[in-house]
């Protein structure tokens, strides 16, 4: 007898990610920004879940100028796909880390005066100059030099051999709820600008909005580059977005299946903790998929999932392998059948967006919860 091999086996769960889209989205973006803006695919957390060598392959297909990632591990997948690509590292560096700066060809976030030291040395140790781009805090309160303190750093910085200036960057706290707290980020990154007359802005990246950033970004705005992640995916940052109006369209979608309908009588409790009590005699279905596969426990009794289209409450609290639901309003479901979690089937709608609100988090972090026993299967590679 022959075993199915892994690949093999049928899906149980799994997430689906239409690169087409993603391709589709990256152009919507760009049409929408100044032709010469530049973009930064932020495909940091393994391409916000989507699979980093996947959707990066795509994005370079599409025209990104240079990717973000958080780490050395992921620029180091990023570098297989290609020696030219510029990557830009977004999180601070370990002293041990340091020396992949030269190995891996990678630019840099500065923040400090001992970053300039740090990645001097290793530039003048590889003979080649270190990429850095210099990081302002104008209010974030994470990385970057104080922008008072950042003109001094910055001309540090030009006058340091085995360094090269690259770009300049800020990044905002509360660009989906704080015009006014966002304005003031962009009027203190304009006056570091205004005070580094020495910066080529033809020569360097100047970069500080975000997906949310854009819907405040002017017009004749002085920076050359945007950083875009969850828009990429075709997600907004919030739900009354202005970029609706760019029609970028989701990229992922979750799905698992039906393994069992059963029916339980009225007044009986279902799964863990009893949390929740039927009110009339119930046909339910277990999916074959729980937390252990991204469902946080927290959208117990709370979320729905289609099947065949229809919307069907989650009953309890989900478990580590299985989720049950309440299909009673649903004739003809059976096992195998498909369960949608996050995505469209047969005319309904989930979207990730509603999914994280039902477990109190944002998309970004639904997205990075799906596990690494979810599949990811690519729609729409390059050739087809
Ligand atoms: C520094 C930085 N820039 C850009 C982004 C992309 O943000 P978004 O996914 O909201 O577009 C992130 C994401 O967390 C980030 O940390």
């Amino acid at each position: 007898m022959t075993m199915p091999t892994p690949t093999r086996l049928p899906l149980r769960c799994w997430a689906e990610i239409d690169l087409a889209a993603l391709e589709r989205n990256l152009r919507l973006i760009r049409a929408s920004l100044p032709p010469s803006m530049r973009y930064v695919a932020v495909v940091k957390a393994d391409a916000y879940g989507h699979g980093l060598h996947h959707a990066a392959a795509r994005l370079m297909h599409s025209g990104a100028d240079l990717f973000a990632v958080a780490n050395v591990s992921e620029a180091a997948t990023l570098r297989e796909l290609g020696p030219g690509w510029p990557i830009l590292l977004l999180s601070p560096l370990l002293p041990e880390e340091d020396r992949y700066l030269a190995e891996y060809d990678l630019a840099a976030t500065l923040s400090s005066q001992d970053e300039v030291a740090r990645f001097a040395r290793v530039g003048q140790t590889a003979g080649k100059p270190i990429a850095v781009h210099l990081k302002v805090d104008t209010g974030m309160g994470r990385l970057g030099v104080w922008h008072a303190d950042a003109p001094e750093l910055c001309r540090r910085i030009l006058a340091t051999p085995g360094l090269r200036l690259a770009g300049i960057f800020t990044h905002f706290a509360s660009p989906d709820d704080d015009v006014g707290f966002t304005a003031e980020q962009r009027k203190r990154f304009l006056a570091v600008l205004d005070r580094c007359p020495e910066l080529d802005p033809q020569k360097i990246f100047v970069h500080a909005d975000n997906s949310a950033g854009l819907e405040s970004m002017p017009e004749d705005s002085r920076f050359n580059a945007v950083r875009v992640g969850l828009l990429q995916f075709g997600i907004l940052p919030h739900p009354n977005s202005l970029l609706a109006a760019v029609h970028t369209e989701p990229v992922f979608s979750f799905h698992t299946r039906v393994g069992l309908v059963k029916t339980l009588p009225r007044g009986s409790t279902v799964s863990y903790g009893r949390t929740c009590k039927l009110a009339r005699d119930s046909t339910v279905a277990v999916l074959c998929s729980g937390y252990g596969d991204g469902i946080p426990r927290a959208v117990s009794n709370r979320a729905a999932v289609l099947i065949h289209g229809r919307r069907c409450p989650v009953l309890g609290r989900v478990t580590m392998d299985q989720t049950i639901v309440d299909v009673t309003d649903v004739p003809g479901v059976t096992c195998g059948d498909e369960a949608v979690l996050i995505g469209r089937h047969a005319g309904g709608e989930i979207n990730i967006t509603e999914f994280s609100h039902w477990a109190d988090t944002i998309p970004w972090e639904t997205l990075c919860s799906v596990t690494k026993r979810v599949p990811r299967i690519y729609r729409t590679p390059l050739g087809i």
